[in-house]
């Protein structure tokens, strides 16, 4: 069986991008493979820095992961942190990775235009994520469109450790889900927490009407795009367009429908989510950490070997 592998940031509320964009997808295929699914803990940190917020985080989002329908007993849903593994190889990586090979990475690159602080974690991003999908040996990475990038970096890294060091690496694929693409926001543009232009997932049924009423529409157009652009991620388009047809100029219509149908999509979604208690999110994750530290140590073992630091 082939190996896939994905992580999502513990780094606040999901909204419906996440979901469309690596949620559904990793839904769909998960149980074809054998599945990991990691908590992305240390990657948070280079933007994080609240230990209340990130170990709340954390938590919520395996909740997120089981609520959406993830089954823990077919997937191994593990914290970075918990597997010393990955920062280890960071460390092994970041000797043979050049600055200004990181520096072409378009995610620092957008977040350092944004005013983040760029610390060195911030910069080195690409490598941490190289050593998850690395150490076990990952056939395929679900991901959204702007971490392609991300996995082409773990296959150059992985291709120059193995010229270094002899085969030791598999080289990664992506695997982007094509009918999901960048899920734009309320204001059009590309969903981001970032930009405040999201629509929770596990939102109330208030915050939900709330945001989509808050959609921009233009005044000219006959159809408000930006509503039947996120519509159409729920609703087959062989059924939305007569929809939007029948509504023409009526932008209310469209977004009460467009309401009804987030909310019979996520409240069962919400209704599991509420069902899944501290301690089920522990057990999860300590289970999880434990099964993927095994394959990462047997890793571990060969670089060190490889690299000339084993005794
Ligand atoms: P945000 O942009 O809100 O900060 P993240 O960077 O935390 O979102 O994204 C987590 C995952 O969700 C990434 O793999 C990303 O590709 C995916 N994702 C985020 N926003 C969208 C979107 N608008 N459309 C499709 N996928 C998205
Ligand atoms: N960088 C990814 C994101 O922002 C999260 C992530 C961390 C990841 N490690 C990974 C995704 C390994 C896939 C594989 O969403």
């Amino acid at each position: 069986m082939q190996r896939l592998f994905t992580g999502l940031q513990p780094s606040g509320a999901l909204h419906i991008g996440n979901y469309f964009g690596v949620l559904k997808p990793f839904l769909d295929t998960y149980e074809k493979y054998e599945s990991f699914l990691m908590v992305a803990d240390y990657h948070a940190l280079t933007t994080l820095k609240n230990p209340i917020e990130l170990k709340k985080n954390i938590r919520d989002v395996v909740r997120d992961y089981v609520a959406v329908g993830i089954d823990p007993k077919k997937a191994t849903i593990f914290q970075q942190s918990q597997v010393l593994e990955h920062t280890e190889l960071t460390w092994i990586f970041n000797c043979l990775v050049t600055k200004p090979f990181l520096e072409l990475a378009h995610a620092y690159k957008d977040k350092e235009a944004r005013g983040l602080d760029s610390n060195m974690g911030l910069f080195d991003y690409p490598v941490l994520m190289a050593c998850d999908i690395l150490l076990y040996d990952t056939d395929v990475v679900p991901v959204g469109q702007d971490q392609k990038q991300h996995v082409e970096y773990a296959r150059e890294i992985a291709a120059k450790f193995n010229n270094a060091f002899g085969q030791t690496f598999k080289e990664p694929k992506e695997m982007i889900l094509k009918s999901a693409g960048i899920v734009p926001g309320i204001d059009g543009k590309k969903m981001s927490k970032s930009y405040g232009n999201t629509i929770p997932l596990f939102g109330t049924q208030e915050e939900i009407t709330k945001t989509v009423m808050s959609i921009l529409t233009d005044s000219g157009g006959e159809s408000p795009e930006n509503v039947y652009n996120i519509h159409r991620l729920f609703v087959d388009e062989s059924d939305l367009a007569p929809l939007y047809k029948a509504n023409k100029g009526k932008y209310k219509a469209s977004k009460d429908l467009l309401i009804q149908d987030i909310e019979m999509a996520v409240a069962p979604m919400r209704e599991r989510r509420a069902s899944i208690s501290d301690a089920d999110v522990d057990r999860i994750l300590k289970e999880g950490s434990e099964k993927a530290r095994t394959i990462a140590s047997a890793k571990m073992l060969d670089v060190r070997g490889k690299i000339g630091v084993a005794l």
